[in-house]
């Protein structure tokens, strides 16, 4: 607080991971702001350098030594330079990452970033920290006032963090802990924020959002679909979305909704990671595929436009030919609008890493093969939109002149040329054509709306 007039320091933040890492990093930088800190766009004039880390698959890990490496010379020029790694990669290695990489200055895990402005006094001494604990009282309770600077439409908005499902695959329940959702009215309070900034769509978050269980304002735990009804009533607020949700936990009630609230968008990401019952049994995710199937069935005749989105898993320990092909058989039979696919990777303390593993030439060969069913999907529904004409929320020029970019209700990118409206209009626009990654449109007149 002090010097902040007089001297402003920046920062250079870089992201890697999910969505959650996008809204830390957001959360970081306000604090940082706070501490007289300005973004910059390049590494080279930065006081601060942070990455934001992910720890999901071992590539994603790596690829952070890589990156650090690279700032060797930057720091032999500018000893007062201070090199930080945050996020799960943070949480998972702790303090053996300076051990690798003596660049580094300071550690912080994914729970504790409410703690920067303290750990800045100690490094500006010239001392290493390491914050990486879960301290008993949630960072959201820390957080500064976001600042009002930003200028997009959309946002990302966490309400729940933490996971209490142990796949055995994954890293999450011990990268960012046990299960916690924040409080209803905390949420409220962040989304009308957010709203007064000028966003029109907010995306809940959490690792297992639709497990969300917030205290509301009669004590009791709220379900994720009552969170959503009573933002719903925000004027302002156009849109909601949420994001991951484990099928486990996808409610009636939160089914209804979507067949409910105008305000809630018909596209639901419901990762089901494998096709096969001996796989999904040894994974823990706790359904079988049946379930699954009859979960998506019932989930489309509440809301039938909805679009599914899906993560996947291929080669799995012990996945044989005929466990992969129950794999492609749901993704035919579900038709997922979207999907991520990976190859297995074994990560460090999982259950998972200590079994048969499957070579890596077959890994590669199963994930081509459901890619090219996945894309063939992917562009089936964006075909199908083709002379439909959707609400899309422009939140961007486009690289042309004239043109402009929005999300349709599906979350499918639109371009639309010669668009002259405001950034964060909400119009009918027409699709006229398909490209690999994006729709082409063009504005309808408002008696198409619908
Ligand atoms: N909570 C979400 C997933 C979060 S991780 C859920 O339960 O669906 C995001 C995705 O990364 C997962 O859905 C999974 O497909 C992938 N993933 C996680 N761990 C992985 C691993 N060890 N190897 C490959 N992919 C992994
Ligand atoms: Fe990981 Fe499973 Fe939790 Fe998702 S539900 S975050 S895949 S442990
Ligand atoms: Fe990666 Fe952590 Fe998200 S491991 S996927 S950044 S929760």
């Amino acid at each position: 607080m002090r010097d902040r007039m007089k001297e402003l320091k920046k920062l250079f933040l870089k992201t890697y991971g999910c969505q959650m890492n996008v809204y830390d990093s957001e959360r970081m930088t306000d604090i940082m702001g706070n501490q007289g800190y300005t973004m910059t766009d390049s590494p080279d004039d930065a006081d601060m350098i942070l990455l934001n880390t992910c720890h999901i698959r071992e590539k994603a890990a790596e690829k952070i030594y890589s990156e650090l490496g690279r700032y060797r010379d930057i720091k032999s020029k500018n000893s007062d330079l201070k090199i930080g790694v945050a996020g799960c990669v943070a949480q998972a290695e702790g303090v053996e990452i300076m051990a690798r990489q003596p660049l580094v200055d300071f550690v912080v895990g994914p729970q504790t970033y409410h703690r920067l402005p303290e750990m800045l006094e100690k490094l500006n001494v010239g001392e290493k920290v390491v914050a990486t604990e879960f301290p008993v009282e949630s960072k959201f309770a820390h957080f500064p006032k976001r600042l009002d600077d930003r200028t997009n439409v959309t946002a990302f908005l966490t309400v729940q963090e933490g996971c209490d499902k142990f796949c055995t695959f994954c890293v999450v329940p011990y990268t960012r802990g046990a299960e916690v959702s924040r409080p209803v009215t905390r949420v409220v309070q962040e989304a009308r924020e957010l709203v007064g900034q000028g966003v029109r769509e907010i995306t809940l978050l959490g690792q297992n959002v639709n497990a969300y269980n917030g205290p509301g304002s009669d004590g009791q735990g709220w379900s994720l679909a009552k969170l959503i009804w009573t933002l719903s009533e925000i004027d302002g607020l156009d849109r909601i979305r949420f994001t991951t949700s484990h099928p486990n936990d996808m409610s009636d009630e939160l089914i209804e909704t979507h067949g409910e609230c105008k305000k809630l968008m018909p596209y639901l990401h419901l990762p089901v990671q494998a096709g096969s019952d001996k796989i999904l049994k040894r994974m823990n995710r706790q359904y079988t595929a049946e379930s699954y199937i009859r979960l998506i069935e019932k989930i489309r005749s509440a809301r039938p436009d909805i679009l599914i989105s899906g993560d996947f898993i291929v080669g799995f320990p012990e996945e044989d030919e005929s466990d992969f092909q129950a794999t492609l058989d749901l993704v035919e039979e579900v038709g997922y609008g979207f999907a991520y696919s990976f190859k297995y990777s074994a990560r460090p303390g999982t259950p998972a890493a200590e079994r048969m593993q499957v070579s890596e030439d077959v890994k590669s060969d199963r994930l081509q093969r459901l890619q090219s069913l996945l894309t063939t999907q992917q562009k089936a529904a964006q075909s199908m939109m083709v002379g439909r004409v959707v609400d899309v929320l422009f939140e961007r020029a486009g690289s042309l002149a004239g043109q402009m970019v929005g999300k349709s209700d599906y979350l499918q990118a639109v371009h639309v040329a010669n668009c002259d409206v405001p950034l964060g209009t909400i119009a009918p626009v027409e699709i006229i054509d398909t490209h690999s990654h994006s729709l082409a449109g063009v504005l309808a007149s408002s008696s198409h709306q619908g």
